[in-house]
């Protein structure tokens, strides 16, 4: 590690940019590799000092923190944060675990043939029912992610890891109530309230992301949100939520287990099921033997 912030220190020196992995919100993503080892490569998220604010500062320092001292399966590992110069530009970056794959966001474009298969819903369920394993690893920590969707969600060979940190929640830490950040189409409708922000429950957090992996196992089958947002201000939005305004789309046709299962999701919080009980849904409707 001591090594690691040496290095960084003298960016230029000791690493190359390759290519342009990707662009959120809150950042540039770039492939980084060592010049004295071509196999020692990292993902490196950076942000130019001078875009840098309180907000972005806090979402940041989120990422590069939370699970730095941890290793999880599913979701990218951390290696820190640090001030670097790249040919003299002075950045913030948070150096991660480099995970080769695309968003599930272009698994469609990707993969054309699987919008004529029958098996879609094989295939959607087999990666929902690994990010619901993400989730119970990651709430295992006392953590939520908060901002989880298809773009959030890398796949390579069929094996998923949840990334882009910036909004996970942490048990027994006060984040600044800085408003909302995250998408409104994936976004419950506790999570949109504004007077809903404080003193809420680590569970009840937790459970902001169940509703959000429905919404995105809805997205993954259809290509459309069960609930759209087309003109309205977050509140109209959010009162649509409440009053269960949904898409036409119905996935019972194609999809009827997966349906059944986000039928279970997109409710009130507190019929919202576990991430734990997620998992043992999906398991209970995909062992062998189900008709
Ligand atoms: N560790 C990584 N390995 C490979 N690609 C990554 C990694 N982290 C991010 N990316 C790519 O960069 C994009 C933006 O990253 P993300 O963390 O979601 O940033 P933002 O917070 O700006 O949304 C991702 O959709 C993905 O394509
Ligand atoms: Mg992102």
């Amino acid at each position: 590690m001591t090594d690691l912030i040496e290095r960084m220190s003298d960016f230029d020196a000791h690493f190359t940019l390759t290519d342009k992995l990707g662009e959120g919100t809150f950042g540039q993503v770039y492939k980084v590799v060592s010049q004295n080892n071509a196999t020692e490569v990292y993902a490196l998220k950076i942000l130019p000092q001078y875009e840098l604010n309180p907000t972005m500062e806090n979402f940041f320092q989120t990422e590069a923190t939370v699970l730095q001292d941890h290793q999880l399966r599913y979701t990218i590992q951390s290696y820190g944060y640090f001030n670097i110069a790249i040919a003299r530009i002075k950045y913030r970056g948070i150096l991660l675990e480099y995970c080769p794959g695309y968003p599930l966001s272009e698994m469609r474009q990707r993969n054309p043939e699987l919008l004529h298969s029958w098996n879609i819903e094989q295939t959607v369920l087999y990666l929902m029912k690994q990010v619901a394993l993400g989730l119970v690893e990651l709430h295992s920590y006392d953590l939520a992610h908060h901002d989880l969707k298809a773009d959030n969600v890398l796949i390579r060979n069929l094996q998923i890891k949840l990334i882009d940190l910036g909004l996970v929640r942490k048990k027994d830490t006060v984040f600044p109530n800085n408003g909302f950040y995250g998408a409104p189409y994936l976004s419950s409708p506790e999570a949109m309230d504004p007077r809903d922000q404080i003193g809420v429950s680590m569970e009840n957090i937790q459970k902001r992301d169940i509703w959000s992996f429905g919404c995105m196992f809805f997205h993954l089958l259809t290509n459309k949100y069960p609930f759209e947002k087309p003109l309205d201000t977050l509140g109209e939005f959010r009162l649509r939520l409440l009053l269960g305004e949904r898409s036409q789309i119905n996935p019972h046709l194609f999809a009827p287990k997966s349906h059944a299962i986000i039928e279970k999701l997109l409710v009130a919080l507190s019929f919202r099921p576990s991430a734990n009980e997620l998992l043992n849904l999906i398991r209970s409707y995909t062992k062998t033997g189900y008709k």
